[in-house]
This record gives structure tokens, sequence and C-alpha cells, in this order.
């Protein structure tokens, strides 16, 4: 097993991180997450560290949320917002079992109705699957400090169908340069299909 990130090991082609709940080595299926597809890829720059505060937004069920939860540990946190009601029933229950993350029955598009935990965030991951998804995220990034990270999670196909994938992300790459320095770029098939993963620093 290798160390590749804080919190993060591989074994051959498999991912894993250790489980906040029992400390045990749990396996991070790519398929399931575009976070660990992303590491997969030969992500460089990864800002989720332990201790990193950590504010999520589409954390539907919780599944990346809970690795996420894995990597920060006990120094650090996660706030998960997530629309959906019905997803909320399943991330409430998972949120007492990680003390380090925290539920938020919130719309990343109206960053004031969660503005309470916007205070001290080192790192926003955004996956909300929505055809405006660069402008949710610079609505987020205001709130964050100079120098500070976003990973932004781009489904061409939430923003246009009919567009050609190359095209989308070109369009909501230029828009976020608007406001952000953008520095990586993950495409993630296979496990994910017009899918690419952008880290974005704060100017
Ligand atoms: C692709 S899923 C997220 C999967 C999750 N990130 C994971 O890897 O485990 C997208 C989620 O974003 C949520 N969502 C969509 N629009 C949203 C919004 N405006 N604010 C917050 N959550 C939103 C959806 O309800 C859905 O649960």
């Amino acid at each position: 097993m290798k160390r590749v990130f804080d919190g993060v090991f591989r074994d051959k082609n498999r991912l894993f991180t250790i489980s906040f709940e029992n400390g045990e080595y749990r396996e991070w299926n790519p398929y399931h997450s575009k976070l660990a597809a992303a590491i997969l890829n030969g992500l460089k720059t990864m800002p989720i560290k332990k201790g990193s505060h950590v504010l999520y937004l589409g954390a539907a069920q919780g599944n990346t949320p809970s690795f996420v939860s894995d990597i920060v540990g006990k120094q650090g946190y996660v706030i998960c917002v997530e629309i959906s009601e019905k997803a909320m029933e399943e991330l409430i229950p998972l949120c007492e079992r990680r003390e380090n993350m925290v539920p938020v029955l919130g719309d990343a598009n109206k960053p004031e109705g969660y503005s309470e935990y916007l205070e001290d965030i080192d790192v926003i991951y955004q996956d909300v699957a929505q055809p405006n998804q660069a402008r949710i995220l610079l609505k987020n990034t205001k709130y964050l400090k100079k120098g500070r990270y976003a990973l932004l999670c781009i489904k061409a196909r939430s923003v246009d169908v009919a567009k050609q994938p190359k095209k989308v992300f070109e369009e909501q790459i230029k828009e976020l340069e608007k406001a952000l320095q953008v520095m990586e770029i993950v495409n993630l098939e296979p496990f994910e299909k017009d899918h690419v993963l952008v880290v974005c620093r704060k100017l």
C-alpha cells in the first residue's frame, strides 16, 4: 500500500482511506466517486488534507463526503450542503456517526442561507450537476479567502445535452477564470463519461 496524498492510499488500481468510524482501511470506488476517479487519473493538486475545513456542495446521501471526512479526520470538518430532503434522510444518520460531518439542507445557489458556515473554509468541493455549475461555484467562492482552493466536477450533459462536451468545458472554465485561477483539469473517463474535475485557486 502506497500513500498518494494525506490520508489516501493506493494498492495498484485500488484506492483506500482510513475510516473515521473504525480506523480500518476503507476502499474508495472511482466509479461511485468523482474525487477518487480524479486521483486515479493523476490529480496533482489535492488541497483536501488532514485538518481541512471543507464546504461540500451537492452532498447527496454522503458517499464522497464520507471519504472526505476520513481524509480531514478529527481536526477537520465537512459541511455537507444538499438540496434534496430525500437525500438528507440518509445523510443525517451518516453525519450522526461521523462527528466531523455537518448536514445542511440548503441551495448552493444561495450561500447566504448557510453563511454561518462560510467563515473559515479551506476548500470548496462542488458536485451539483446543474446547468449553471460555474456560476454556482463563483457565488460560493466569494466567501473564500485568497489562495484557498475549489474543486468543481463538471458534467457536460447537465450544462447542455446538445453541445460538444469539450465546448461545454471550455465555456464553464472561461467563466471560472473571471475570479479563479484554474490550476488543473482532470478528465474522469473511463469512470465517468463527459465529466471533468477542475482544481481552482481563489485570486
Ligand atoms: C451527482 S450528485 C452528488 C454525489 C455526491 N457528490 C457524491 O459523490 O457522493 C448531485 C447532488 O447535488 C444535489 N443538488 C442539485 N442542485 C443542488 C443545489 N442547488 N444545491 C445543493 N445541492 C444540489 C442533488 O440533489 C444531488 O444529490
